[in-house]
């Protein structure tokens, strides 16, 4: 079974701000509301969505990813609109093999068009406590 946490800052509260979408029991949302594992076993994995949508936003994740052989799984956080010509941003994390990195994939799409496509080595072990991955996304750019 693999495991990867989220970590509410002080000003969230998962029970009040997300809904868990999937995965029958293998989210959980623990320590009243700071903390949120999802969880995946051989036959399906597990997820969550926000309540509110968001036109412009910056987003702090806090996540811890699953140590060891995580191969063939990823781990996803984006931001998506609906529909054929949405708007998306992207961080996914490509499991690996015990001691080799993880790489960090990203995308944008615009109007339904991806194909910006980037990967990161990560430099430092996201196995091994929780990191902050943002997201900052105003009218003049997407960092
Ligand atoms: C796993 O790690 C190896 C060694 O660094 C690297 O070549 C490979 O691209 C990695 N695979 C994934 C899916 O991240």
């Amino acid at each position: 079974m693999l495991l990867v946490s989220f970590l509410a800052s002080s000003a969230a509260n998962f029970y009040q701000d997300l809904d868990l979408t999937w995965g029958d029991g293998r989210s959980k949302i623990l320590n009243n509301g700071d903390l949120l594992t999802l969880s995946l076993d051989k036959s399906s994995s597990s997820g969550f969505q926000s309540k509110s949508e968001y036109l412009f936003r910056k987003i702090d994740m806090q996540l811890k990813l699953v140590p060891g052989n995580s191969a063939g799984t990823v781990t996803a956080y984006y931001l998506s609109s609906q529909g054929p010509t949405h708007d998306e941003i992207d961080f996914e994390f490509l499991g690996n093999l015990s001691g080799d990195p993880y790489i960090l994939h990203t995308n944008v799409f615009g109007q339904g068009k991806g194909n910006r496509e980037q990967q990161f080595y990560l430099w430092f072990d996201p196995t091994a406590d929780f990191h902050t991955y943002s997201i900052l996304w105003n009218p003049q750019r997407i960092m």
